[in-house]
């Protein structure tokens, strides 16, 4: 392995294990055989867990750390537990772009952490039934929610370094702590979330058309 590839994990995994914790928790609540990961960096853990995954990213440092395959392998290797073949692809590009690698209404799992508007760009990737994992921090788990394309199907909720994935009270999340009109207007103009009465670590979206 290459010692920037290490290195950028050992980085991205400073809080060891908490998104192996994370992608475990949603796995064990829906069915999820593909995954795409837009603005995923080098968060490699998804294929800790999952067997299929295409990332995505515009950043140069990702492209690089993605080139040693053998490197990323040996570290997806060292934390996956099932034996089933893992299989990951990289795509270096914009995911604003069309992504004409990425094939359409196909992925189980479409994933949304602190990278932008994912929704609103990747989701007819994700086929009819798939699920959006999405975190609210740059205001796209509200875009969701304004989404006809889709409807909430559970949260994840998180204490002392575990998630748990609930479904239960699912019409008491989503509202708002001031009086606003959630709009795709107003959330280019903020570039980050809604304040919200209650704020799980994530949102897990049913693509429903
Ligand atoms: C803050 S990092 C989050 C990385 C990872 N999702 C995580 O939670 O650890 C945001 C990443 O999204 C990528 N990104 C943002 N906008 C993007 C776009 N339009 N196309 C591709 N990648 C993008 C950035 O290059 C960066 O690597």
């Amino acid at each position: 392995m290459e010692a920037f590839t290490g290195k950028l994990w050992a980085k991205q995994d400073r809080h060891e294990g908490d998104r192996l914790r994370l992608f475990t928790a949603v796995a064990d609540a829906i069915d999820v055989g593909s995954v795409l990961y837009p603005g995923s960096y080098v968060d490699i853990a998804p294929s800790f867990v999952f067997d299929t995954v295409t990332y995505v990213d515009v950043d140069g440092r990702a492209a690089r750390f993605f080139d040693d395959r053998r490197g990323v392998d040996a570290i997806v290797d060292r934390h996956r537990e099932s034996t089933d073949l893992s299989t990951w692809q990289f795509v270096h590009a914009d995911y604003t772009d069309r992504l004409d690698a990425v094939p359409m209404d196909e992925f189980d799992l479409l994933i949304s952490l602190y990278a932008g508007f994912v929704s609103e760009h990747c989701t007819e990737h994700l086929r009819v039934g798939g699920h959006l994992l999405v975190n609210p921090s740059h205001g796209d788990a509200a875009m969701a929610s304004i989404d006809d394309r889709y409807e909430l199907a559970g949260v994840v909720q998180s204490r002392n370094g575990d998630y748990r994935v609930t479904d239960r009270a699912l019409h008491s999340y989503l509202h708002p702590k001031a009086s606003v009109e959630v709009s795709r207007d107003l959330l280019h103009d903020l570039g980050r979330g809604i304040g919200y009465t209650k704020s799980p670590f994530a949102y897990l979206f049913r693509r429903i058309s």
